[in-house]
């Protein structure tokens, strides 16, 4: 009956010359899920008998599968079978970068802001880097302890935010990152702010001027780099090397006057900035009088290796702006960061924050920073931990066992992403897109890259990928790799033995 059903919704596309047929089966099972014909818990044939009932190639089926297991419409289980899921459906319409024509009305940075690679295309998929997964996030719990201070709220919640945001969640912030990133910080230090990417824009709108130099990561995180284009700063990129930013690579570079860095884990190459270097951004920093702006933005998941010291914590100069964020734990629509800032920097910066941004949300920082006091947070982390290290782990295991010493693989020991390095032949825009047709949504690193244009990679998120997700798929992406590698007959070059741990970067 179902092959019946699936022909018949096939043979009603037969006039869409543009759907490949594996478009066409998907737009058939999604159709028959959605009108209710498959129902939740139903077990699908194996894709080779349904292959060979609606006479397709196994190929196609598996890519249609595919799809709609990464749309969370199935749900597959090795060794027993692929079932309709009872997961809610996930939105899957891709947002679409806004097309700016030329009589817009924007002025020339807005064009650049929007023109310029990434928000519109911020996809919720399993493999997209930096998307986390939320389902385990108590949100019975977080409805109490929102109600709890919407009962309690005085008129003093419901006003802005002033004095750098609720003192309780302040304090929390403080004492977590003395526990946790051995830092030394007051209270007073610390600005709640509604993220990493508003934390980032008062920064540039206060310690820097028009035009003056920021110097960035190259490959770069896209946020800074439209926080710093918004703010009207001149951008100078900084190719990465296998220590994170490299300032030996940039010989006639302004002098900056912010220096942005993700130096526990390289966005988005994941390399790890080691102590010597640390200390050489430091020196130059102190040397210009430059600030450095620390985005600390996934510390809290290291999986293997030493733990890395925040610059912030190595800074005797008071030039350490530190950013955290609320957005991988609980999750990121609460839109709640913190900025850590000098001593001296404090009444500035928070009377600044207070002018230019009118912050507010007291009741939600109040239940946040309950959330913390209980110890929810922290298990909250934990949990996140462990559940993002073995996928992590399975996901590490397919690319190696299909990828042996082939490629690099960057990264990996933090975060919630990695990065699959590759040589300068492979278009890795093209090959992402390849994937992206798999229905994986993977990016290409080359997409990071600001002036270079040696960096080939792709870039995988595990954070809001099930681990059946990964199992099934992992060694689907690693496959890809290889058969691209195959298909440019590559052979890496023998290396010595320590250079087998280094990536393919070139400054
Ligand atoms: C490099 C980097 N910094 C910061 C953030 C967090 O930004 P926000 O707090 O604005 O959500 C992210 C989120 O994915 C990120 O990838």
């Amino acid at each position: 009956m179902l092959t019946e059903y699936l022909s018949g919704q096939i043979e009603k596309l037969a006039q869409r010359d543009d759907l490949p047929l594996h478009r066409k089966l998907y737009e058939a099972l999604r159709r028959a899920i959605l009108d209710g014909k498959l129902t939740a818990g139903h077990r699908l044939p194996a894709s080779r008998e349904l292959a060979h009932d609606l006479q397709l190639s196994r190929n196609t089926v598996v890519s249609a599968l595919n799809q709609l297991n990464v749309e969370g419409l199935l749900t597959s289980h090795v060794g027993r079978g692929t079932f309709v899921s009872d997961r809610p459906v996930l939105k899957t319409a891709r947002r679409q970068s806004p097309q700016v024509s030329q009589d817009t009305k924007l002025s020339k940075r807005g064009q650049k802001i929007l023109t310029t690679f990434c928000a519109g295309q911020l996809e919720i998929y399993p493999f997209t880097s930096g998307i986390v997964d939320f389902s385990a996030f108590p949100v019975a719990l977080w409805r109490r302890l929102q109600q709890k201070h919407w009962r309690m709220a005085y008129p003093d919640m419901l006003d802005y935010s002033y004095s750098g945001g609720h003192a309780p969640l302040r304090n929390a912030v403080a004492s977590y990152l003395r526990v946790f990133r051995n830092m030394t910080v007051d209270t007073e230090q610390v600005i709640i702010t509604s993220g990493t990417q508003q934390s980032l824009e008062l920064c540039a709108q206060t310690l820097a001027d028009l035009d003056e130099a920021v110097w960035i990561e190259d490959p770069a995180y896209w946020g800074a780099v439209k926080a710093f284009m918004a703010t009207g700063l001149r951008l100078h990129p900084v190719a990465v090397d296998e220590h994170g930013l490299a300032p030996q690579s940039l010989s006639e570079a302004p002098p900056p006057r912010l220096i942005y860095v993700t130096p526990s884990h390289q966005y988005p190459t994941g390399v790890v900035m080691p102590l010597a270097r640390r200390q050489e951004i430091l020196a130059i920093a102190r040397r210009h009088k430059a600030w450095i702006l620390e985005d600390d933005y996934d510390s809290e998941f290291r999986f293997s290796g030493p733990s890395i010291e925040a610059l912030a914590a190595l800074d005797t100069d008071q030039r350490v702006l530190y950013m955290g964020s609320f957005s991988k734990v609980p999750y990121p629509g609460l839109k709640l960061g913190y900025l850590v800032v000098p001593r001296g920097l404090a009444a500035p910066l928070n009377q600044a924050h207070y002018d230019l941004n009118r912050p507010g949300q007291i009741p939600l920082q109040a239940a946040l920073a309950e959330f913390i006091e209980m110890g929810h947070f922290t298990t909250a982390l934990r949990d996140a931990r462990q559940s993002y290290a073995d996928r992590r782990r399975c996901l590490l295991d397919a690319l190696k066992l299909c990828l042996g010493a082939l490629a690099y693989i960057s990264g990996a020991d933090q975060g919630l992403h990695l990065c699959v390095n590759l040589p300068d032949a492979v278009d890795d825009k093209a090959l992402a897109q390849r994937i992206g047709a798999l229905g994986l949504t993977v990016r290409a690193l080359s997409a990071y890259c600001v002036h270079r244009r040696d960096l080939r990679g792709i870039v995988i998120g595990y954070g809001y990928a099930s681990l059946a997700e990964i199992e099934l798929h992992g060694p689907i992406l690693a496959q890809t790799f290889r058969a691209e590698l195959a298909r440019l007959a590559y052979e890496p070059k023998p290396l010595a033995h320590d250079e087998h741990q280094r990536p393919i970067f070139r400054t």
